[in-house]
């Protein structure tokens, strides 16, 4: 029996330096025992260097399956060498149980040094050259540090940095590359690069598409304690099914197929318009049949405000969303909901304000969904539009006289004043128009859309607050 004992850092060459000299001599796979063990067994001495040629494809085979934990590895590619010897196309038979073991093993140590590569995060330590330090502690499965490190010192030639793990350790030190032996976990200071892998993390993440298992499988669960990022994994699972109930009342809900009809009946049986405008239902009647801009070729019908006609305070919108664009009327969907909730609280009754939008029609865009339905995604009203759209808002001001007007969001607070500044550091404030005083605040759509529950509890109070001075103002 011809035993081998292999060195702990080195397997691979000794492994392969063994392996040629036993192969070349014709000893066979039963009469060598492959061990790293040193004192279990003693090491005979190997034959002497001969000539063996072997195939690219069991080399690159080898040089994988040699960094795998099994102990078994050794025997198993010694036994695939000396088969070769016999048979050069064995390994071109994937069937073949020893062939499909080996590449098993390759595969995995394949995804493991993936892993490495993806999931390894060094942290700054403080230099002590002119050369920046780093260091990074990783837990690969196999091992797999020796086979990483050439990559890491390509990608990261200038600077100084160690790979840590309990196996083995790879120095990269003014450009020269060591390996040595593995370390217990050490404790490396946090890394400003932190902060920034967490945001960019925590904006990427969508609570709709959280599939725990394919996380699971691109990002294995052991290495989540490792990597900065991962830290918000639970927090942001919790909220998950909060968000994703928001963004789905948020969401534009499938067009029934009878929003077609309904706009055709309805165009058939409109009105002819008034000829003069002179009252606000002949505006109302008018607006029904607005061709001005093009967005009347794609909703169902003009969406008219409503409420007291001779309101104290008029609350505009963006455009009617799409329940309101079937139903005829503003803030009826989820939108309405955030707003209605708010009203209540600052003590406005829907029927005694006049509640419109700065656009009439509804514009959106169809898009197909994941089971081959329609559905209408909202889209932003742009500025000609909205300038389009003034002709209507301006008869409403101009026939409801209102003390104030409330504009919600950038489209509302742009129709109303003229002015393309956003509007979070105008919010809260009243200004001055030609038609009257504006005060402006966040639109409802924008606290259901923001991912951040504190921002949007933030922003649904600050519009109670507004509401709450609105009313207290034209009191
Ligand atoms: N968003 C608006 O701006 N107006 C509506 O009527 C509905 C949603």
């Amino acid at each position: 029996m011809q035993v081998v004992v292999l060195p702990d850092h080195g397997w691979r060459e000794a492994w392969r330096d063994a392996a040629r000299r036993l192969a070349a001599a014709g000893i066979p796979p039963e009469q060598v025992t492959w061990t790293t063990a040193p004192g279990l067994f003693a090491a005979a001495p190997l034959p002497p260097e001969r000539p063996l040629s072997a195939p690219r494809a069991f080399v690159d085979l080898a040089d994988a399956v040699l960094c795998h934990r099994d102990p078994e590895r050794f025997a198993l590619l010694y036994q695939l060498l000396c088969r070769l010897r016999q048979d050069r196309r064995v390994l071109d038979n994937p069937a073949d149980p020893l062939v499909a073991r080996l590449h098993g093993l390759a595969k995995a140590v394949r995804r493991d040094s993936h892993k490495m590569r993806a999931f390894v995060r060094f942290r700054e330590l403080p230099a002590a050259g002119a050369r920046r330090r780093f260091a990074a502690w990783f837990e690969p499965d196999h091992l797999i540090v020796a086979r990483n490190a050439p990559f890491f010192a390509r990608r990261f030639a200038d600077m100084d940095w160690t790979i840590l793990t309990p196996d083995e350790r790879a120095d990269f030190i003014g450009g020269e590359l060591s390996l040595g032996a593995g370390v217990p976990r050490p404790d490396l200071p946090d890394d400003a690069s932190e902060a920034l892998w967490a945001t960019y993390f925590t904006n990427i993440f969508n609570p709709a598409r959280v599939k725990l298992g394919a996380m699971r499988s691109e990002m294995p669960v052991k290495y989540w304690r490792n990597l900065p990022e991962t830290r918000q994994i639970p927090a942001m699972l919790a909220d998950s099914e909060r968000r994703v109930a928001q963004m789905r009342s948020a969401a534009a809900t499938v067009a029934p197929g009878r929003a077609a009809q309904i706009s055709e009946r309805y165009r058939a049986a409109m009105p002819k318009p008034p000829e003069k405008i002179d009252t606000l239902d002949a505006a109302a009647a008018a607006a029904r049949t607005c061709t001005r801009c093009d967005l009347y070729c794609h909703a169902t019908q003009t969406v008219w405000g409503e409420g007291a006609p001779d309101a104290r305070l008029m609350i505009v919108g963006e455009q009617p969303g799409d329940q309101e664009d079937l139903q005829g009327r503003p803030f009826v969907g989820p939108a309405g909901d955030v707003l209605a909730e708010a009203m209540g609280k600052a003590g406005l009754d829907r029927d005694a304000v006049w509640l419109t939008n700065a656009v009439k029609h509804f514009k959106f865009k169809p898009q197909m969904t994941a089971r081959g339905g329609k559905r209408r995604l909202h889209q932003n009203p742009d500025r000609q539009e909205i300038d389009i759209c003034k002709w209507w808002l301006d008869l409403e001001q101009r026939f409801i006289q209102p003390k104030l007007t409330l504009g919600l969001g950038g489209t509302a607070a742009y129709a109303l004043t003229g002015r393309k500044e956003g509007i979070t550091r105008r919010r809260g404030k009243v200004e001055d128009t030609a038609a009257g005083p504006v005060l402006l605040s966040w639109h409802p759509s924008y606290i259901l859309r923001v991912p951040d529950r504190a921002a949007a509890d933030r922003a649904r109070a600050q519009l109670v607050e507004d509401l709450t001075l609105a009313a207290e103002l034209v009191a």
